[in-house]
């Protein structure tokens, strides 16, 4: 945490170099309000900590690490569209307090943007720029095919299995963090299996992430997540606490989780109700024990950003 206290203001200033407003205003606004939400820049972090371990000089990673933060809020930014969630940190959604077409069109400046800033700002050789560039845009199809995986989850009545939930974070959350790991390895030019061995780690600490994510999203207290809570019960999203919970289940308290399960029209009651449940069977407890064993798992699983 040091290294971002300590580069905080740097990187800000990168997002300000690198996100400045042009004509016309409406486009930037919309990035420049996701970019000030008070984020936790944990992907720069990575990035930054990776690079620093393997002796490398943190400030000439620095548009990297600003890189992958602007890429991240790209992904948020229409992550929240088809989420169809009306808070991220305590305030609107940016297509709630923009709109819809601004949100998208926003959302690709800050795709073009992070790319732009790799080629454009990196102290290092072609060969390397061209490897962190090749790292990215895969991990981008992953998280396309990720996303749509969760859509898919979401829509079909079937309750997925923990390892199809499993392949779905990584993909979506997990391979971010890989590949931010991953590029703090291969800009401090170290081997394929240094590379290797932080992307892994990355990897499980996203899947780690995204489970402790999902738990938050459906018992965490909204004044401090700054998220709609049980909008992901509302939505029908198949998330590890979802997926206990409806096997554990018994009698009528399965068929009220399953009543409300996915009923976009649910009342705070209800949700509140199903919420309830869940405690009662100890999921909280199960996601954190999992998130820990995952924690301590670094065995590789397949990459998809190679
Ligand atoms: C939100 O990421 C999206 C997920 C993968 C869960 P963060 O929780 O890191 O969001 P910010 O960057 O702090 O806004
Ligand atoms: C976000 O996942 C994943 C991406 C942005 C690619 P979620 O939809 O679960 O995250 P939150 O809860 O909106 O932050
Ligand atoms: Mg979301
Ligand atoms: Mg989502």
């Amino acid at each position: 945490m040091q290294i971002l206290k300590a580069y905080s203001e740097t990187l800000k200033t990168y997002f300000e170099q690198i996100l400045v407003t042009k004509d016309p205003v409406t486009l930037y606004e919309p990035i420049s309000y996701i970019m000030s939400l008070g984020a936790k820049r944990i992907r720069p972090l990575m990035l930054l900590h990776t690079h620093k371990i393997f002796g490398g000089d943190v400030k000439s990673v620095l548009p990297l690490a600003a890189a992958v933060e602007v890429f991240h809020n790209f992904t948020l930014m229409h992550d929240d569209i088809m989420d169809n969630d009306d808070l991220r940190h305590g305030v609107p959604t940016t297509h709630k307090k923009f709109d819809m077409p601004l949100a998208i069109l926003a959302g690709d400046v800050l795709y073009s943007k992070a790319y732009h800033t790799i080629s454009s700002k990196s102290k290092l050789s072609s060969n390397y720029t061209t490897q962190l560039i090749t790292k990215l845009s895969k991990a981008c199809v992953a998280i396309c095919e990720g996303q749509v995986d969760d859509i898919k989850l979401a829509e079909n009545k079937r309750i997925p299995t923990e390892s199809e939930y499993i392949k779905m974070i990584e993909k979506k959350t997990a391979v971010l963090f890989e590949v931010s790991c991953a590029m703090g390895a291969i800009s401090a030019k170290k081997s394929t299996k240094d590379v290797k061995n932080l992307s892994v780690f990355g990897r499980n600490l996203g899947i780690a992430f995204q489970i402790t994510d999902d738990l938050i999203g459906i018992m965490g207290d909204t004044k401090v997540t700054g998220k709609a809570v049980g909008n992901d019960i509302r939505e029908g999203k198949k998330s590890l606490p979802i997926l206990l919970a409806i096997r554990k289940a018994r009698g009528s308290d399965k068929k009220k989780i399953l009543r409300v399960f996915g009923k976009s029209n649910a009342t705070r009651t209800q949700i509140n109700e199903v919420v309830d449940i869940i405690r009662s069977l100890g999921i909280g407890f199960d996601g954190q024990r999992r998130e820990q064993s995952l924690r301590d798992l670094l065995e590789p699983t397949t990459s998809h950003v190679g």
